[in-house]
């Protein structure tokens, strides 16, 4: 049993009121776990106090938590977990980008309301360098907002709203790296040996080396190596994102306590979901790549179990961008198992998406996903097609090989498929970190542009943007109806394309993910109700599906997914299975050309029956006129049992 599980048990049992005997009772059944995982990490935790200085700084935090937030995390601890319901539908966006500022933000809220969409996750708004701040996810200081966003009050102001007109906010926590002008770098710069402990700092290049010899490059065109010369403090620190990104060390007990004070900031503001940035990299060991490493997965443990005590309200997102078997771990396993992160990126069906789209077959999709253990119950997916960063090809390499292709040349065909190096592609988009000593590479763009329609509208092609048109509402079906909190990326709702001004501009031109990092495109959004178009059309479709989705209560995420095979290549079909022999079947085909599936294979699924079915996009009951269903290209269908 989880201990969030344990603790609505154990609420049951206590005063309603008294919302501080609650406190104590989440801190005492969470002590001895505290306590283990607290000493795997630190095995001098107790001796050295650093554990009694845990504990003496839980009650501190809890007391800076808001009545309002406290009675909250109370109802939540007793209600069913909101994030696996039906009616949850997200929102990825910039503040600037969106409309201007956190002010603007709230002016569109209505906005949000017309399409559906009740979570919104704002993109960094924290201080950041003036230069390069990789869009906010090198931070200055974890409580301050940047103003250009507004001021706390705005945010407040924000939050509150946004509580009574029960919409969730998720926000970022990089809890991997501070940015070089944080005040503990500054402090570190200037030789105070107490901060340059904050980090991983080195006298010279022996250890630095060492660990090379096994670390990968994440951004290998703009930050090679994974180590940073800082003449100010004559000494080398660990960079291994950008060099302005320097990783926090978690080795240093000082750093986890200073952290989790500003992690408790953060919820304090009135977030739902805390987006636990890079956490793959919170371990770095000599002689691995230092990513996904068992104590990576003890420190998450433990921020969850002192929020679990403090703000049991919140959840947090793992954002973990890594293989398919190391994805679920986040989850938690063993004794952390629930009690890590509630909800991660399903960044395995987003690549296999984009994977299928190129090749029109399904057949990895099936491996894969067929490969992945179940989650734990309290568990949820976000399922997306795109967002703010690139696409990485994280395939595993075992299931490209069993079908019978070569995984370096296969990925090789997605880069050229998906970054105009084929003719043929339909696709428009752009190459991201290309690092030729090894030959990987990720992919960028907007899902629009990616699925053809910046060329159809250039060659004035009306064939080719209906079809990209239909390839956009047939992948965000997917994501709205697979399980987990389907998140739509501002703009890909009206089928934004790539936005090139990054070029122009010297602190972004090296990152091609600014390409699908657009303004809000407000005219375009004001035309969708009035003109016809692929906008418009991509606009009504999105929220006609998302409206369907909320009245679809087989959509709640129950681990209630199930892959159906079927013997058509470019076929996807899985099913939502609901109470007693209801349940709602997903049927996709990612070919350019209709597809058949014979009728008995279906009807043996309990669907069709008497050829007849509820369709649900359509919202309407249809025949089946003949033994077998037809699927016009990138055709995708919700069918309801009868
Ligand atoms: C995450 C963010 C990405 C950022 C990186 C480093 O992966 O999504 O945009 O560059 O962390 O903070």
């Amino acid at each position: 049993m989880n201990q969030a599980a344990l603790h609505k048990l154990l609420a049951q049992t206590t005063k309603p009121k008294d919302l501080d005997a609650h406190f104590e009772l989440r801190l005492a059944t969470n002590l001895t776990l505290l306590k283990d995982l607290f000493l795997a990490i630190y095995p001098k935790g107790i001796e050295s106090g650093a554990f009694n200085d845990l504990l003496t700084l839980l009650p501190k935090l809890y007391k800076t938590r808001s009545h309002t937030l406290r009675e909250q995390d109370l109802s939540r601890i007793n209600s069913g977990n909101w994030y696996q319901s039906e009616k949850i539908m997200g929102m990825q966006l910039y503040v600037d980008h969106f409309n201007k500022d956190l002010n603007g933000l709230q002016q569109k809220l209505s906005y949000f309301e017309d399409l559906g969409i009740n979570l919104l996750h704002l993109m960094p708004i924290t201080t950041r360098p003036k230069g390069e701040n990789d869009g906010g996810y090198a931070v200055n200081d974890y409580t301050a907002i940047d103003k250009r966003y507004g001021t706390k009050k705005d945010l407040d102001g924000l939050t509150t709203t946004l509580r009574a007109k029960k919409m969730y906010l998720m926000l970022d926590f990089v809890v991997n790296h501070t940015s070089n002008e944080h005040s503990w770098a500054k402090k570190a710069k200037a030789g105070q040996k107490k901060y340059q402990d904050y980090y991983y700092t080195y006298p010279d290049r022996t250890i630095p080396n060492e660990f090379e010899k096994s670390l990968p490059e994440i951004f290998p065109e703009t930050s090679p190596g994974n180590y940073t010369y800082v003449p100010e403090m004559d000494k080398w620190v660990m960079t291994v994102f950008n060099s302005y990104q320097w990783d926090l060390n978690y080795t240093n007990p000082q750093v986890f306590m200073e952290m989790l004070a500003n992690l408790v900031k953060l919820v304090n503001l009135g977030v739902d979901i805390v987006r636990f940035d890079a956490l793959a990299f919170l371990w770095k060991k000599m002689g691995t790549d230092s990513q996904n490493l068992p104590e990576a997965h003890t420190i998450i443990a433990l921020f969850k179990m002192c929020l679990q005590v403090v703000a049991p309200g919140t959840i947090l997102l793992a954002e973990a961008i890594v293989a398919p078997l190391n994805i679920i771990r986040y989850f938690g396993e063993g004794n952390k198992e629930g009690n890590e992160c509630e909800v991660a990126y399903n960044a395995s069906l987003m690549a296999l998406l984009w994977n299928s789209m190129a090749t029109k077959k399904t057949a990895l999709l099936y491996k894969t996903i067929a490969n992945i253990p179940t989650k734990p119950q309290d568990a949820t997916w976000i399922n997306y097609i795109r967002c703010h960063d690139d696409i990485g090809l994280g395939l595993d390499d075992r299931f490209i090989n069993e079908m019978g292709w070569n995984p370096q040349g296969h990925r090789k065909f997605l880069l050229d498929y998906y970054c105009q190096n084929l003719a043929w592609s339909p696709a428009k988009g752009l190459m991201f970190m290309y690092n030729p000593k090894n030959g990987d590479g990720r992919i960028t763009g907007s899902a629009a542009s990616l699925l053809g329609l910046e060329k159809a509208l250039e060659t004035n092609d009306v064939a080719l943007q209906e079809q990209a048109v239909d390839k956009i509402i047939m992948l965000h079906g997917i994501i709205l109806s697979f399980g987990g909190i389907p998140f739509i990326y501002a703009g890909d709702e009206i089928g934004t394309l790539n936005d090139y001004s990054f070029l122009k501009d010297a602190n972004k031109k090296e990152d091609s993910r600014w390409a699908n990092r657009p303004q809000q495109d407000w005219a375009t959004i004001a035309s969708v109700k009035k003109k016809k178009g692929p906008q418009a059309t991509i606009f009504g479709s999105l929220k006609n599906m998302i409206a369907r989705r909320k009245k679809t209560p087989e959509f709640a995420d129950g681990n209630n997914m199930v892959l159906h095979h079927t013997s058509n290549e470019h076929i996807l079909i899985f099913e939502r299975t609901g109470a007693t022999n209801e349940g709602v079947l997903v049927i996709s085909n990612f070919d350019e050309h209709t597809q058949v599936l014979d009728g008995n294979r279906i009807a043996k699924l309990g669907y069709l029956k008497d050829q007849k079915y509820h369709d649900i996009i359509a919202n309407q009951s249809t025949q089946l006129n003949s033994g077998f269903l037809a699927l016009s290209p990138y055709q995708l269908l919700w069918l309801k049992k009868y």
